[in-house]
């Protein structure tokens, strides 16, 4: 179900913990060696800062802000700049439920559905854009 709201509020529990950010970076480039790969040469200490942001606009589109700063996130992780294949947004999904569960003590099964579903209209607008 799209709450974004209990999304809005799940986030404001859990994001304000620096160690958030060290936990979903640690758990995301657990999943896989490729995708640590793509992270090689990367300042994770401004990652950490710039997510924060990128997590709440994904929020606010839910919530109905213009697509804007989504379509600027698809620009960047498209394949001629970033190049994040759109194969591995299910793992991002997939680490972010993982340190929520840990982080939010509220969290639960009806919650990772609401995170889910509100923020995969956004994740399929920047994975569709992997080719422009
Ligand atoms: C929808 C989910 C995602 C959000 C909200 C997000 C957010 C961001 C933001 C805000 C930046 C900073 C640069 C910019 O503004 O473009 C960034 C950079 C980056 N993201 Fe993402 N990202 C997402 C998904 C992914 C995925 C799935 C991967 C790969 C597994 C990835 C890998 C990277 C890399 C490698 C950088 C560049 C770091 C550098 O500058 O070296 N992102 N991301």
């Amino acid at each position: 179900m799209i709450n974004a709201d209990a999304v809005f509020q799940s986030y404001g529990r859990s994001c304000d913990k620096p160690v958030f950010f060290e936990d979903f970076y640690n758990t995301l480039l657990g999943k896989s060696p490729d995708v640590r790969a793509l992270f090689a040469n990367t300042d994770m200490a401004s990652l950490r800062a710039l997510v924060r942001g990128g997590v709440l606009w994904l929020i606010m589109h839910a919530r109905g802000m213009p697509d804007t700063k989504i379509r600027m996130l698809g620009e960047s992780h498209s394949k001629k700049r970033m190049n994040i294949n759109p194969i591995y947004y299910s793992l991002w999904m997939d680490s972010l439920i993982e340190t929520l569960y840990k982080h939010d003590p509220e969290f639960s099964r009806e919650l990772e559905e609401c995170w889910r579903d509100t923020l995969r209209p956004s994740i399929d607008i920047i994975s569709s854009m992997y080719h422009s």
